[in-house]
């Protein structure tokens, strides 16, 4: 078995790993109506609950009725839950295992390239609030995850560029030898080749990986993982234009920006972030003007007092957390 050091994340086929690592006598599945279409085969041997499609199903609606269902299905302490889909499916089913009877055991199947490099590992799960993104959550680790890469197959193209956007992310943080070979290959040949791509995910799974093990409450080193996502989450709240994916990497270029001007990042490294998003087709724009942003970031939720951590990298495979008051941040990006 293939699994990643340090961790309980496999890299393989779900048909050899799941036999071996599924032990429970009683299994209910939590999946969408996209993965349910996509992988029958997968889903229909199990008992299973379906959820809505978006980031709005991640909402107390979709937990009462999980909670219901898993009741009127007898669901007992002992029901091991199985989370098959992805980061909205996989944040759900953390929450409710965790929290359905004080807690049963879970496990996850991502099945999109964003949920297997990042959603589905490090065991931050939750809902969103008022239009703020996972405002009530748990720290919870699953049991397993098997990240194989066969499942991406029908993942549509922008879906799995959404992907490469936060494996990009995780070799800009911690691995240049990524990033040099997410430069010498393609999008083709990633989306052709199985194998080629299972070590880049395995790659960029051990950048999160080991951060999220010296810091799994985020109480410091983890705030590093949200490189590109100070501006990449208003870009979300602001515009419907990008994904996920596409806003964090639109996030990271801006910050690279930012750190070439303040000679932070030397000028061919901030070209080589920028050169790589664009030969992954991750548009480097912003799809609103950073005023707009601004204001976004100013009504965050999540910020500490009158300060945030933006994450900036200063060279490729390193980055450094700076606590910026809003208007050191307003200052540093009206400049750019
Ligand atoms: N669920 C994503 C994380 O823990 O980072």
């Amino acid at each position: 078995m293939n699994r990643v050091e340090g961790s309980s994340v496999y890299i393989g086929r779900v048909a050899e790993l799941l036999p071996q690592l599924l032990t429970a006598r009683r299994v209910i599945v939590i999946t969408d109506s996209n993965v349910d279409r996509c992988h029958p085969s997968l889903i229909s041997s199990y008992e299973h609950i379906v959820i809505g499609l978006g980031e709005q199903a991640k909402s107390f609606a979709t937990l009462e009725r999980v909670y219901t269902q898993l009741m009127d299905m007898y669901a007992d302490r002992s029901t091991f839950i199985l989370g098959i889909g992805g980061g909205v499916v996989t944040d759900i089913t953390g929450f409710v295992a965790t929290t359905y009877m004080r807690g049963v055991d879970f496990g996850f199947i991502p099945t999109t390239l964003l949920s297997q490099v990042d959603a589905s590992v490090g065991g931050k799960n939750g809902v969103n609030v008022g239009g703020y993104k996972n405002m009530v959550g748990t720290f919870s680790q699953p049991q397993f995850v098997i990240c194989d890469t066969t499942l991406l197959s029908t993942l549509p193209d922008r879906e799995f560029r959404a992907g490469i956007a936060e494996i990009i992310k995780a070799a800009i943080i911690a691995d240049s030898s990524l990033f040099a070979q997410l430069e010498s290959t393609d999008f083709t040949q990633l989306r052709s080749n199985t194998s080629l791509l299972a070590s880049v995910v395995e790659a960029a799974l051990k950048v999160k990986i080991a951060i999220v093990s010296a810091d799994e409450r985020e109480k410091g080193l983890r705030r590093v993982l949200n490189l590109g996502h100070t501006i990449g989450h208003a870009i979300e709240k602001s515009s419907r234009v990008y994904n996920h994916g596409e806003a964090v990497a639109a996030g990271i270029c801006c910050v690279a920006d930012v750190a070439e001007k303040k000679a932070q990042l030397a000028a061919q490294d901030a070209e080589r972030i920028r050169a790589l998003c664009a030969h992954y087709d991750l548009n480097s724009q912003l799809p609103v003007p950073i005023t707009q942003l601004l204001k976004a970031i100013r009504t965050d939720k999540k910020r500490e007092g009158d300060s945030l951590h933006l994450i900036v990298p200063i060279a490729i495979g390193e980055v450094r957390d700076e606590r910026l008051t809003f208007s050191e941040v307003e200052q540093l990006f009206a400049e750019n």
